[in-house]
């Protein structure tokens, strides 16, 4: 007893001490900050508020060093090479005013030169720690090169797979987003910003509801009803200001009429005063000027009254604070104290991240890009992105076989990379065709049958068909060319472009069984072909090693673990769909599969069905198939009361049944039965990814307690209603076992 408390007492004086060098190095920081500010003109610090885009190339461009010098920029986004770079940090060093350098970002979104899967592939690999070292190998290369700061992670809850964006999305579910997004944020930055080595500034995008776009079309109007902003919007990015995310990005779009850029309701009464966050915010390319597009603003002095008076710090691109802040300042249209936080934000974070002592980054010496490690680890995180859809007795691939690979994508470098690879170094990237020649040698035989998965050319689907003739089984490389997702590019059909499908079909004719492999960025309907293909792997679009991680999921190497982290709709004309819905009034059967032709109305009821496609998904969320299989047991509760000061545990036994390693992931939902605003179906609120030999087994137990059962109301409020909850626990949102529990003694 004595010994414990002696221990107790060391580990309160160590927290203690922790707790005063953070708030010692704060105080440094703090008053770093001061003495700049107090140096500085009104003229510099709204220069500090401003974020131009310079050139590609090694040069210095003459309007961008005039800038600097006289003071008129505090960042610069797209600062061309090492070598330009490098020349810039100087010139804001020696010759700016205040000597305080640029604060140089970029768009680092999925890798910067060693590109790993696109986020929403990383999503379906649940697991947070891999999604870590990849933000985190992404800093490293990017911080080599002299960029201090990302944007990203994108942390929209996105639903619509038309809109083009989801790509770079981490999926539909706000839990899933917050702890993926988390742990990227932990990537980038480490625990929090500082002037480590090898870490850049994270930045949280888009506040908010950017996902939600209006039937899936970039940049257009949103409605969130308040209910949903709190509940499904709002949640990841409050995750990533608990996990220390130095610096926000308004989005493109308005919330409810209200552009996200002039929105002081959120920027400032949710975003500092209620979380707290300290870092600072930037405006999207241009979204502020944009404001006079969506009929929000008058001209450009109206633009920067509304931003700098909402707390927007930053502006990307467009020019409103240059050309008019300072006379609204001198008009009182905007308090000069605005001003004066927007610039403490920013310097505060050039302070932390060590911008002043570390001179510039330079041209690097070493250079770790595209090493062994990292793409050691873009191949780790590609393997567990991919989802196995469908497998009859297909896959794996034996040696042994020939094997004919068929497709556009079996062999595009510049398309299996996806959206927002900018540094990406094609010559690098490494394809399915070249992997799988590796495994099997010559057993392997090759052809396009389209040019690209846009062509509808159809004259060398005829080549395509003889080479499958000559093999055994085929694996045919399908889905979308990177330029087909991404920022701008939404699609109104969601099926196989091109002539894929004929292609497809043509191919099936041969009767040779089928592995189709499906790299985009989007989930796609393929309802058509679905039943002629054997096996289905969804890959996203893969990134540098998408072609060795492919080959060792073919060949069995290793086995497929990823789940989907968004739901695959049957048709677009079911969008939105998403697991997490709000239950009808008329609930629909969903064995329904339509009403068959000539049947009277009656006997089907007026239910919340469609006439045409059944209600359920083509795959559901968390979804996903092994080599292996798996048995998760009934769950066990500790308790099945529950009071709002305490939690219960919830245990279930996960046992790889079948004779390879693979890995499960359990998966933890809860429905909260009668609230005072109506609660999701069911909502995930855990999830553990096992790794598991052949035979062997796991114990996994998730805690249940206020943070699993309380929501928010339509002010923010947080909420625990006592009553009935039921707890689902599986390995997918629709294979899952049940047990209820009672909320009670709420004082
Ligand atoms: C995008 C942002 C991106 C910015 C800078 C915008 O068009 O919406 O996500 O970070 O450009 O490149």
């Amino acid at each position: 007893m004595k010994k414990m408390n002696l221990l107790n007492v060391t580990l309160v004086f160590i927290a203690m001490l922790m707790c005063q060098n953070t708030l010692f190095a704060q105080d440094k920081v703090d008053q770093r900050v001061e003495e700049i500010m107090s140096k500085m003109t009104l003229d510099q610090k709204i220069g500090q508020m401003i974020q131009i885009t310079s050139t590609s190339g090694d040069d210095v461009p003459d309007w961008v060093r005039d800038a600097i010098i006289e003071g008129r920029v505090g960042s610069i986004l797209n600062a061309g090479t090492p070598i330009a770079i490098e020349k810039l940090q100087k010139i804001a060093l020696k010759e700016g005013p205040n000597n305080i350098p640029l604060i140089i970002g970029r768009d680092v979104i999925h890798g910067y030169k060693t590109i790993f899967p696109i986020p929403l592939g990383q999503a379906a690999s649940w697991n947070s720690e891999l999604v870590e070292r990849g933000a985190n190998v992404a800093g490293i290369e990017a911080y080599e090169e002299g960029i201090n700061w990302t944007f990203a992670p994108m942390i929209d809850v996105s639903r619509d797979p038309r809109w083009g964006r989801i790509a770079e999305s981490l999926g539909e579910d706000p839990y899933l987003t917050s702890v993926l997004g988390a742990a990227m944020v932990k990537g980038f930055q480490g625990e929090q910003l500082s002037d480590e080595e090898g870490r850049i500034a994270a930045c949280a995008k888009h506040f908010v509801g950017y996902g939600a776009t209006e039937n899936g079309k970039d940049y257009n109007a949103v409605s969130i009803p308040d209910y949903h902003l709190w509940n499904v919007y709002l949640p990841p990015f409050k995750a990533v200001v608990d996990a220390g995310v130095g610096t926000f990005m308004t989005a493109f779009n308005d919330i409810n009429g209200v552009p996200a850029s002039a929105n002081t309701f959120l920027l400032k009464d949710v975003l500092r005063d209620d979380w707290g966050f300290e870092g600072f915010v930037v405006s999207d390319w241009e979204s502020m000027s944009q404001m006079m597009n969506q009929g929000y603003s008058e001209d450009l002095k109206d633009v920067a009254r509304q931003s700098a008076n909402a707390r927007l710090d930053m502006e990307m691109v467009s020019a409103s604070y240059q050309k008019h802040l300072k006379e609204l300042i001198e008009e009182g249209e905007v308090d000069v104290d605005i001003v004066n936080t927007a610039v403490r934000n920013i310097l505060r974070s050039k302070v932390q991240l060590g911008l002043f002592d570390k001179k510039y980054r330079g041209v690097p010496k070493n250079s770790s890009i595209l090493s062994a490690t990292h793409k050691a680890d873009a191949k780790a995180m590609a393997i567990e992105s991919v989802v196995m859809l469908k497998n009859e007795k297909v896959l794996p691939l034996q040696q042994n076989q020939k094997i004919a690979v068929i497709g556009p994508l079996a062999n595009a470098p510049a398309e299996q990379i996806g959206t927002w690879s900018l540094d990406a170094v094609v010559e690098d990237v490494i394809t399915p065709l070249t992997s799988l020649k590796e495994v099997y040698g010559d057993n392997i035989l090759y052809a396009e049958g389209l040019k690209n998965s846009r062509d509808m050319n159809t004259s060398s689907i005829n080549k395509a068909v003889d080479v499958a003739k000559q093999a055994d089984v085929v694996v045919m490389f399908v889905g979308e060319d990177a330029i087909l997702s991404g920022e701008g590019h939404s699609r109104a059909f969601i099926t196989l472009p091109g002539a894929q499908e004929t292609l497809i079909e043509e191919v099936a004719a041969t009767g040779k069984k089928i592995v189709m492999v499906v790299m985009a960025g989007r989930p796609l309907t393929f309802e058509n072909i679905e039943n002629k293909v054997d096996a289905i792997l969804y890959a996203w679009h893969p990134g540098t090693m998408g072609g060795p991680a492919l080959a060792d999921l073919i060949s069995g190497k290793v086995s497929p673990t990823g789940k989907l982290p968004v739901t695959f709709p049957r048709t677009v004309g079911q969008v939105p769909l998403y697991y997490a819905y709000l239950e009808s009034g008329r609930p629909a059967n969903p064995e329904m599969l339509g009403i068959p032709t000539g049947t009277p109305l009656d006997p089907v009821g007026l239910s919340n069905n469609y006439l045409d496609v059944s209600i359920t998904p083509a795959y559901a969320f968390g979804y996903g198939l092994t080599y292996s299989e798996f048995l998760v047991s009934e769950p066990k509760l500790s308790s099945t009361e529950i009071t709002s000061s305490e939690s219960i545990t919830l245990e279930v036994v996960v046992k790889n049944l079948g004779t390879v390693d693979a890995a499960e992931v359990v998966q933890l939902y809860i429905k909260d039965h009668v609230a005072s605003t109506m609660r999701p179906k069911k909502e995930l609120k855990g999830f553990e990814k096992v790794n598991l030999k052949a035979g062997e087994e796991k114990v996994v137990t998730f805690t249940i307690g206020a943070d699993q059962l309380s929501f928010l109301d339509r002010n923010g409020k947080t909420l625990l209603e006592s009553g009935k909850f039921t707890a689902y626990v599986g390995n997918s949102s629709d294979n899952l076992h049940e047990v209820s529990f009672t909320l009670t003694n709420l004082k």
